[in-house]
């Protein structure tokens, strides 16, 4: 059995696990973020990957290679997959564009289903998904790994606990200086829905809101602005050679939400732009302590004396083991009801925020309100 240790679990707390039932988990979309999905399920016993669908042969002949997919079967249309295979999870992990059409197809054919992140390309696509899910009576999970973060969770303790109060403010930065994807269709506006707000931002976005305990937005303010992305560069950079006949995305999005309990956050998300280094971070402030997601550390007024508490400990963890946890938690949603930490719901109002604030620039910076 494949090793199950996240991070620095110790070796006394592993337990075999009795697996009474296996989700026949199938993916639609087998490229670059299906591969980590593979890996971090590999770790997971309640699940048998059985099939694969994707539009490129060489992407399905990958597929059939990867750990635990060699007796799947493979489809170049996930209508035709949804018809021949008993499946009970769809794992959607294609362009944006594509995610509610594939979700509301799932659920239609009564599978479960769990889309990569961005939910959607909007909030309507959205309604959608959730209406259907209701519907048929399903699971639908969004791809949020980053509310499964360990600082994250020492946040909502914090939280939880007193420490920060009332939140008043929260900054959020998924910075690139330059780093626009040289792979996939990313720069494509039509097919993903927006550039860096959309794409790196929703991670520290679903992040911070979750640890804010969802609010509801109300109001949103904000600019995008493509000033790199659809130029030739020589710049060396860690993806050069993107596409920048196709980009429509923007280069950089700066805005701003307001919640309905008076809160605001700001969020800055670029692919490029000129400042010194990359930021992918959150930083919140109360009114009786704030929290860096960056430093883990909770400040506060303590014995007469503005104190800076960092954590000790916390469990590391990388990128893949987090896909462990984010999936492990919607397995254990469909089989002991266990309540999923990013439902649809919840995708949906991240994607209002996201789409607050590109509506706010197309009107060149007006509030404009979310319902
Ligand atoms: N959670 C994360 O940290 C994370 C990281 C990377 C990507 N993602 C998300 O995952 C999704 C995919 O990103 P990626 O980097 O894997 O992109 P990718 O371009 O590498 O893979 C997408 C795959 O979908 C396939 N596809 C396109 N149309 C299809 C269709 N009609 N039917 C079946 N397959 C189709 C493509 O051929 C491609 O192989 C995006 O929504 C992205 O935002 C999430």
């Amino acid at each position: 059995m494949a090793d199950k240790s996240i991070g620095t679990e110790s070796l006394a707390s592993k337990k075999v696990k009795k697996v009474t039932r296996r989700l026949r988990w199938a993916f639609v979309g087998t490229g670059g973020i299906s591969g980590t999905h593979i890996l971090a399920l590999q770790q997971i016993p309640e699940v048998e990957i059985v099939a694969g669908c994707d539009i490129l042969a060489d992407r399905r002949a990958w597929f059939l290679q990867q750990p635990g997919c060699q007796n799947a079967k493979v489809y170049a249309d996930y209508r035709e997959m949804l018809r021949k295979e008993k499946i009970d999870v769809v794992d959607v992990c294609t362009p944006n564009g594509l995610h509610c059409e594939v979700v509301v197809a799932a659920l239609k054919a009564g599978c479960h289903a769990y889309t990569e992140k961005p939910m959607a390309m909007n909030p309507a696509e959205c309604a959608k998904m959730c209406a259907a899910a209701k519907k048929a009576k399903r699971l639908l999970g969004v791809g949020f790994q980053y509310r499964f973060h360990a600082a994250t969770e020492m946040c909502v303790r914090a939280i939880r606990d007193g420490l920060i109060g009332d939140i008043l403010y929260v900054k959020v930065h998924a910075m690139r200086r330059r780093g626009v994807p040289n792979w996939g269709v990313f720069g494509r506006k039509e097919l993903q829905g927006g550039g860096p707000m959309i794409d790196i931002g929703v991670h520290q976005i679903e992040s911070s809101f979750y640890a804010m305990g969802e609010p509801k937005p109300v109001a949103a303010t904000g600019n995008c602005w493509t000033f790199l992305g659809n130029k030739p560069s020589k710049v060396v950079s860690c993806w050069p050679g993107w596409d920048y006949k196709t980009y429509t995305v923007e280069d950089l999005a700066v805005g701003q939400v307001r919640f309905a309990n008076g809160a605001l956050m700001q969020i800055e998300a670029s692919f490029c732009a000129h400042l010194e280094h990359d930021t992918y971070f959150w930083e919140l402030m109360g009114t009786k302590g704030g929290y860096n997601w960056n430093t883990r550390t909770i400040s506060t007024d303590l014995a007469g004396t503005m104190l800076n508490a960092q954590a000790g400990f916390l469990p590391e963890q990388n990128f893949g083991s987090l896909f462990v946890l984010k999936l492990q938690n919607f397995v254990d949603g469909i089989l002991k009801g266990t309540p999923l930490r990013a439902p649809g719901e919840s995708g949906m109002a991240v994607q209002k925020i996201i789409d607050g604030i590109y509506r706010s620039a197309e009107k060149k910076g007006a509030e404009v309100s979310i319902d």
